[in-house]
């Protein structure tokens, strides 16, 4: 990422616009609505009820992954100090002068760094956002060069935010297995020793929220994808139901569960991956900490046999879910694109 690139760097410029690289195609523009009130919500899902096995919390739980491939859980069970932690630890990372976190640079091809990923040509659009991406699951991934020594108690805070949000994955795959009849450890026995990774990305403010998006659409790689938004952060993420961009209100203690297209692989389309971007506010700025939870990288995968029958035929092939993943690191972000591996 050079200096022209860093969207906090620009920020601090206070341009009246913004670089040509950012300003999207019109057809890509975001529309800035105002206020949120009549806007459909994404559903809420009460862990404290699925755990213990509450049928109607259940047939949410399948509703939700059905239509919207998209919901937001409470009594998730991870404690508020480790969500503040992690919070704080991000947000004074970011906050650091750009020197320090070029010590930790993106290279191209992967997602572990200080950076913008994703990008791979001279004409391609930037995002207007910062990220900074780290595998953390199993060890083998991790790159310790990586890891900052700023903020000091940055690697401890991520270190026990990462172990609360696998055992949330973890529960949350056992009640999805059950809201699809299928036995509850199915996904924990197929996935081996998952690998779980985070990106936090930072959306400074922008002066031209019309003309950016804070993240390009895509569906994520993953099985599933746990997001967490900073508490004082602006409105950003919004998913694609429909032909309709519908915003995700933050609700204070809650986290954003989404389906990745591992999953939609293995449950043969039954539930569905979603396209989803990120748009930027003209005075307030976001952050986002996002973790990705997928089977290990040696994991052959495909649509599981229970979900194929006649009505059902096999919609994706089988392929190993490493080769699925570098092809996702090394595409741009473009919708469900990257789906079209498993086609
Ligand atoms: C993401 O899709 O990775 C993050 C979107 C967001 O910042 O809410
Ligand atoms: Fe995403």
């Amino acid at each position: 990422v050079g200096h022209i690139d860093d969207v906090q760097e620009l920020r601090k410029a206070k341009p009246a616009t913004v670089p040509e690289r950012f300003i999207r195609d019109m057809a890509d523009r975001p529309k800035v609505v105002p206020n949120l009130s009549s806007s459909l919500d994404i559903p809420i899902i009460d862990l404290s009820k699925l755990m213990k096995t509450d049928k109607d919390e259940v047939m949410q739980l399948k509703t939700a992954c059905e239509e919207w491939g998209f919901f937001q859980v409470l009594n998730h069970g991870i404690d508020l100090n480790v969500v503040e932690d992690i919070e704080k630890v991000a947000e004074d990372f970011f906050m650091l002068p750009l020197q320090e976190k070029q010590k930790y640079p993106m290279a191209p091809g992967t997602v572990q760094g200080y950076g913008q990923a994703f990008v791979f040509s001279e004409n391609q659009k930037l995002d207007w956002c910062n990220m900074f991406a780290l595998g953390v699951e199993p060890p083998c991934i991790r790159n310790p060069k990586l890891w900052p020594s700023k903020p000091v108690n940055f690697r401890e805070a991520l270190e026990i935010y990462s172990r609360e949000v696998r055992k949330l994955c973890k529960t949350l795959l056992k009640y999805i297995a059950v809201s699809l009849g299928l036995k509850g450890d199915v996904f924990e026995e197929m996935f081996g020793v998952a690998v779980q990774a985070v990106r936090m990305n930072y959306y400074p403010p922008c002066s031209r929220p019309d003309l950016v998006l804070g993240l390009s659409p895509h569906s994520d790689g993953s099985a599933l994808t746990v997001l967490q938004q900073g508490k004082d952060s602006s409105v950003g993420l919004q998913i694609l139901k429909g032909q309709t961009w519908v915003p995700v209100k933050p609700i204070p203690n809650a986290l954003v569960i989404n389906i990745g297209d591992t999953l939609e692989v293995l449950t043969n389309g039954k539930y569905k991956s979603v396209e989803h971007r990120a748009v930027t506010h003209k005075e307030r700025d976001r952050l986002s900490i996002v973790t990705f939870y997928a089977p290990s990288y040696e994991i052959e995968l495909g649509p599981m046999a229970e979900l194929v029958d006649e009505k059902n035929p096999c919609r994706y092939r089988s392929y190993n879910h490493g080769e699925y993943s570098k092809h996702y690191v090394t595409n741009k972000l473009q919708g469900k694109r990257t789906l079209d591996f498993a086609k």
